[in-house]
């Protein structure tokens, strides 16, 4: 993976750094996902993958070097331009789903079209359908308290995908299930995001997970190394 970044990528870091205070987490990444391309980042705990993942989805502003998505350098970005491609073209799966307990599973799922300024009915109907591809559609009504932890994850994909957006962050979107769970809702989600056009940006800890991306970067004490295709 070279240091020229094309422009003809979807999203791109070119030698970016991110320093807390003196504690310098990212150096020097350079990455570059293509539009519809699953990639993978894998590494120890404290190596750096989630605050990459921050810098790319315009979270936390890179420290040093530039991060481009369609076409658009963050750094001249404003922070009302950040927030709303956040939220209309990036998608997120954090480790333990995270669902808002107030509300029902469907209209969980709805958020990111809620956020997005759709009104209710489209909505939750758009939420239905993509409940229903992950075969959730019997839970729409209930809260995340009265599912399971593997259906939580799902919705939490479901979430995720509703919006269809151009990339999907996600940081050990299964790290709460057991093996076989954890496989089939990666499987479910890498096949939805597949057949929507999505990019998906998996960091996660299981090399097989990782075997089943485009292509797969590793991280090591802040620096990111591509692995050549998967
Ligand atoms: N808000 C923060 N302030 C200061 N240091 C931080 C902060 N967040 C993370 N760090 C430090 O930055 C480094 C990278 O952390 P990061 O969370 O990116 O690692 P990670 O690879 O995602 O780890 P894990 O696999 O445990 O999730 C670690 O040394 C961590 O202690
Ligand atoms: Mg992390």
């Amino acid at each position: 993976m070279g240091e020229a970044i094309s422009t003809s990528d979807l999203l791109s870091a070119d030698g970016v750094d991110l320093s807390y205070g003196t504690q310098l987490a990212v150096s020097g990444a350079y990455l570059s996902v293509a539009r519809r391309e699953v990639v993978a980042i894998t590494g120890q705990n404290g190596s750096g993958k989630s605050s990459l993942l921050y810098c790319l989805a315009g979270v936390l502003p890179a420290t040093r070097g530039q991060i481009r998505f369609d076409g658009q350098l963050f750094g001249r970005l404003s922070d009302d331009e950040i927030s709303t491609l956040r939220r209309e073209r990036f998608g997120f799966v954090f480790q333990y789903g995270e669902l808002l307990p107030e509300l029902t599973i469907e209209e969980n799922t709805a958020l990111p079209l809620r956020l997005a300024g759709q009104r209710k009915r489209p909505a939750l109907a758009a939420a239905g359908e993509v409940l229903e591809r992950l075969g959730l559609g019997e839970l729409r009504e209930r809260r995340p308290s009265q599912v399971s932890g593997g259906q939580s994850q799902r919705v939490a994909v479901a979430r995720a995908l509703v919006h269809r957006p151009a990339v999907v962050f996600a940081d050990e979107p299964t790290g709460s299930l057991d093996s076989a769970n954890a496989s089939a809702v990666l499987k479910e989600f890498l096949s939805l995001a597949r057949s929507q056009g999505t990019a998906v940006i998996l960091v996660t800890h299981d090399p097989a997970v990782a075997a089943q991306a485009d292509s797969h970067y590793t991280m090591s004490d802040g620096l990111l190394s591509a692995q050549g295709a998967a």
